[in-house]
C-alpha cells in the first residue's frame, strides 16, 4: 500500500506521538484528518499544518453518537491514536477511565467497516504482555509477539483494553476481511513527550531543581525506551506492510535500567541531588524490553535512534522549551494525570 495522496484519518492526532505521525505523514503527501478531543492532546501540537491547510482538524469526542462515522467518512486509512492513556501513575490509578477505550475502540471500527475503510492501524501497547512473564529483572527477557496467548495477564485494564482492541480487529479481518495492523508501541519518549511517562518526569524533576530526586520504583526496573522517530517509521510501515491483523513490536532491545537512566539525566543536566527511591509508587512490571525480529522480518524496521542520544535530546528539548514556573505548579498533579 502506498500512502502517498490517500486520504488518512489520525484520531489523537494532536497527540505526543500522534502529532509526530501527522507530521510524518503530511511530508510523504497523505492528505490527512485529525479526530481529537484535546482531552490530553493539544492543538499546538500540529497548529501550523492545520493554519496551512495541510490537515483537517475536527475537534470532537469519537464516543459521541455519530462521531465516529463522521470521522471516517471518506478516509482510505485510519491510524487510531485516540485513547484515554497516561504513564504508569495514570494506568494504574485509573482503571475505569482506561476501560472506556473498549468502547471507543469498537465503535471506532465498527464504524471503519460500514464505510468499507480499506486499512486501520492501531496503536497497540507493551501492556498486552502477560505480568507474568515481566518479574524478574535479572532474566534477559525480550517478549515476542507470540507470548500473548492464554493464559493473557494483560497490564491493568489499559492493556487488557489494547488486547481486546489487538484481538476485534484480527476478527474483523478474519470475519469480514477488513485489514489492519497493530503496532505495539514500547514505552515512548522524545519531544512533545508528557511528564506522566517516566522519561519526561525524570528530565521535568532535574528541570525543577529537585532535591531529594525522586525515582518511582527501586531503580532496578529495566525497559526499552523507543524515540517517538522509530515508533512513526515502524507505524507508517505496518500500514504498507500488513494486512492480516499481525500484531508487530515496535520497541528497541536496548535493556536500560531506570537507575541508569536517572544518572544519565542527572549527569546530562549537572542536576546534583540525593536520590530518593519510592518503592511503594507504581512501578510497572520489572523487565519489559521487546524483541524486534518480527519488525525486521516484515517491515525491513529497526530502531535507530540509540536510547542515550535520543535521551539527550529529549532533555534539549525539554530545556529549551519549558517554563521552570509552570513546571513546578503542575509536575506533582501530572505525574499521575493525562
Ligand atoms: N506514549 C507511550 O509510551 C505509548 C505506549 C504504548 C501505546 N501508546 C498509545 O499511543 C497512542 C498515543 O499516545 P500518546 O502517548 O501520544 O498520548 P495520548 O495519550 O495523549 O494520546 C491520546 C490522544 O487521544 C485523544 N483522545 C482521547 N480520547 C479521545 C476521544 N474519546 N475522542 C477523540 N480523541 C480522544 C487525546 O486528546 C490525545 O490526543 C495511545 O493510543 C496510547 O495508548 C502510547
Amino acid at each position: 500500500m502506498n500512502l502517498d495522496n490517500s486520504k488518512v484519518l489520525v484520531t489523537g492526532g494532536a497527540s505526543f506521538i500522534g502529532s509526530h505521525l501527522t507530521h510524518a505523514l503530511v511530508e510523504r503527501g497523505a492528505s490527512v484528518r485529525v479526530v481529537d478531543n484535546l482531552s490530553s492532546g493539544q492543538l499546538s501540537n500540529i497548529q501550523t499544518y492545520v493554519e496551512s491547510g495541510q490537515v483537517e482538524f475536527v475537534q470532537a469526542d469519537l464516543t459521541d453518537p455519530g462521531i465516529a462515522q463522521r470521522a471516517v467518512d471518506g478516509v482510505r486509512v485510519v491510524f487510531h491514536l485516540a485513547a484515554d492513556h497516561g504513564g504508569r501513575g495514570y494506568v494504574e490509578l485509573h482503571q475505569a477511565a482506561c476501560a472506556t477505550n473498549l468502547a471507543l475502540d469498537g465503535m471506532l471500527f465498527r464504524a471503519c467497516h460500514q464505510a468499507g475503510v480499506e486499512k486501520v492501524v492501531y496503536a497497540s501497547s507493551g501492556c498486552v504482555y502477560p505480568n507474568h512473564l515481566q518479574t524478574d529483572p535479572g532474566q534477559l527477557l525480550f517478549l515476542t509477539e507470540d507470548m500473548v496467548g492464554p493464559p493473557c495477564d494483560a497490564d491493568n485494564m489499559y492493556g487488557w483494553a489494547k488486547l481486546m482492541g489487538e484481538m476485534t480487529l484480527q476478527a474483523f479481518c478474519r470475519d469480514w476481511g477488513m485489514k489492519s495492523a497493530s503496532c505495539r508501541y514500547f514505552t515512548v519518549y522524545g519531544e512533545r513527550g508528557h511528564e506522566n511517562h517516566a522519561v519526561i518526569a525524570m528530565i521535568a524533576r532535574a528541570f525543577v531543581g529537585q532535591n531529594p530526586y525522586v525515582v518511582w520504583g527501586n531503580g532496578e526496573q529495566i525497559r526499552n525506551w523507543t524515540h517517538v522517530d522509530d515508533i512513526v517509521a515502524g507505524t507508517i510501515k505496518a500500514a504498507e506492510n500488513i494486512d492480516d491483523g499481525t500484531a508487530i513490536n515496535l520497541g528497541t532491545m536496548e535493556r536500560t535500567r531506570v537507575i541508569d537512566a536517572v544518572h544519565e539525566v542527572l549527569r546530562y543536566t549537572g542536576h546534583s541531588a540525593e536520590i530518593e527511591l519510592h518503592p511503594e509508587m507504581p512501578t510497572g512490571p520489572m523487565n519489559r524490553v521487546a524483541d524486534n525480529s518480527l519488525g525486521k522480518q516484515l517491515l525491513d524496521w529497526e530502531p535507530e535512534v540509540r536510547f542515550m542520544d535520543g535521551l539527550r535530546r529529549t532533555i534539549d528539548w525539554y530545556f529549551s522549551t519549558k517554563d521552570k514556573n509552570t513546571v513546578v505548579s503542575v509536575l506533582e498533579e501530572r505525574l499521575t494525570e493525562r
